[in-house]
């Protein structure tokens, strides 16, 4: 045998020599998720170790994780029921928890890169990402919601806006709002191909965000195709997206890939609740060892993705799986 692949993996500093993929503090951006009030810190349930805080315990998390060197943060509200409606417009009414949020993170930590969501699910009484007719979600209706709504984001002090809701045009839309106000330096990530996937599942149970009734099929992707996903990544292109994200993660890493081959956008995959999930409950019950949430991760970069949205973020790097 002249090739014998074994050689290349016999000393840890040849593994190391020959490690195609590395992950980095810099690769992570961590969801949190916002409540109302003073000093809370609520478990979500189906997510150990993850947390509902008030903004004044978010603030003191989000102090901790730039300590480690956990620089972007993606903020979730939970909204009360009292205060959602149809159109949603306490998505983008002045002084909202999440407006405060935003405001608050970015005059204490400047250096910090706050991305925010854009889509009405929060703050929709029916629990969907658009306004809901007659069972129908109205698409280019919801746009102009989504436009204010992106706005009051950018005014709030946004670095990076992330548009979650599976409209067409949204980001055509979005980016030019933007644009006409002068935030033409706010960016842009797009949720581009966004699966309807039960994996969501512990993020609707933390936000109460789930539909009242029906499913996002009409808006969010088959989790059978992929041929659309190059539709809606060169949508996002020419409307202005500054990255390409994918979601949910690891059921999807081909289309991670896909896009990364296909497209010179920065590409970002989302590890979500269901994910974070499903390691956690077999870690605790000693089904998994908690290498296997190094190993998730990695697979992201190796399919191509350079930002990774994970629950497990500030946890990897306290453990010193990621410097
Ligand atoms: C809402 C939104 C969802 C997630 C991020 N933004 C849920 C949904 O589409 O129903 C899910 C994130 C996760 O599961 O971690 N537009």
């Amino acid at each position: 045998m002249l090739q014998r692949p074994r050689r290349n993996r016999k000393s840890a500093v040849i593994r190391d020599m020959i490690q195609e993929n590395r992950l980095s503090t810099a690769n992570l951006i961590f969801p949190l998720f916002i409540v109302e009030g003073q000093n809370q810190k609520t478990e979500i349930s189906s997510m150990p170790g993850i947390f509902r805080y008030s903004i004044d315990n978010l603030l003191r998390e989000i102090e901790s994780c730039l300590k480690l060197g956990l620089n972007s943060f993606d903020l979730f509200p939970a909204v009360e029921e009292s205060l959602k409606d149809k159109f949603a417009t306490e998505s983008y009414r002045k002084g909202t928890l999440y407006l405060q949020a935003i405001e608050e993170v970015k005059k204490n930590f400047p250096e910090a890169c706050v991305i925010t969501d854009v889509a009405m699910d929060p703050y929709s009484s029916d629990g969907h990402d658009g306004i809901v007719e007659n069972g129908e979600i109205l698409n280019d209706e919801t746009l102009v919601v989504l436009g204010k709504m992106a706005l009051a984001h950018a005014h709030a002090g946004a670095d990076i806006i992330a548009p979650s809701d599976m409209m067409d045009g949204r980001i055509g839309f979005i980016r030019n709002i933007l644009d006409e106000n002068g935030f033409t330096n706010v960016s842009l990530m797009s949720y581009t191909a966004k699966y309807a996937s039960s994996f969501y599942g512990p993020f609707r149970d933390a936000l109460g965000s789930a539909p009242k009734k029906g499913d996002k099929k009409s808006y969010q992707m088959s989790y059978a195709n992929s041929r659309e996903a190059l539709i809606e990544a060169q949508l996002d292109l020419e409307e202005g997206a500054d990255f390409l994200m994918v979601k949910p993660g690891l059921p999807y890493l081909d289309i991670i890939k896909s896009l990364h081959d296909n497209f010179d956008l920065p590409i970002a995959a989302y590890n979500v609740s269901g994910e974070y999930a499903m390691i956690k409950a077999a870690i605790g019950n000693g089904w998994l060892q908690e290498s296997a949430i190094l190993e998730t991760l990695m697979s992201f970069r190796r399919a191509g993705a350079t930002a990774i949205l994970t629950y497990h973020a500030k946890e990897a790097i306290e453990k010193g799986w990621i410097k």
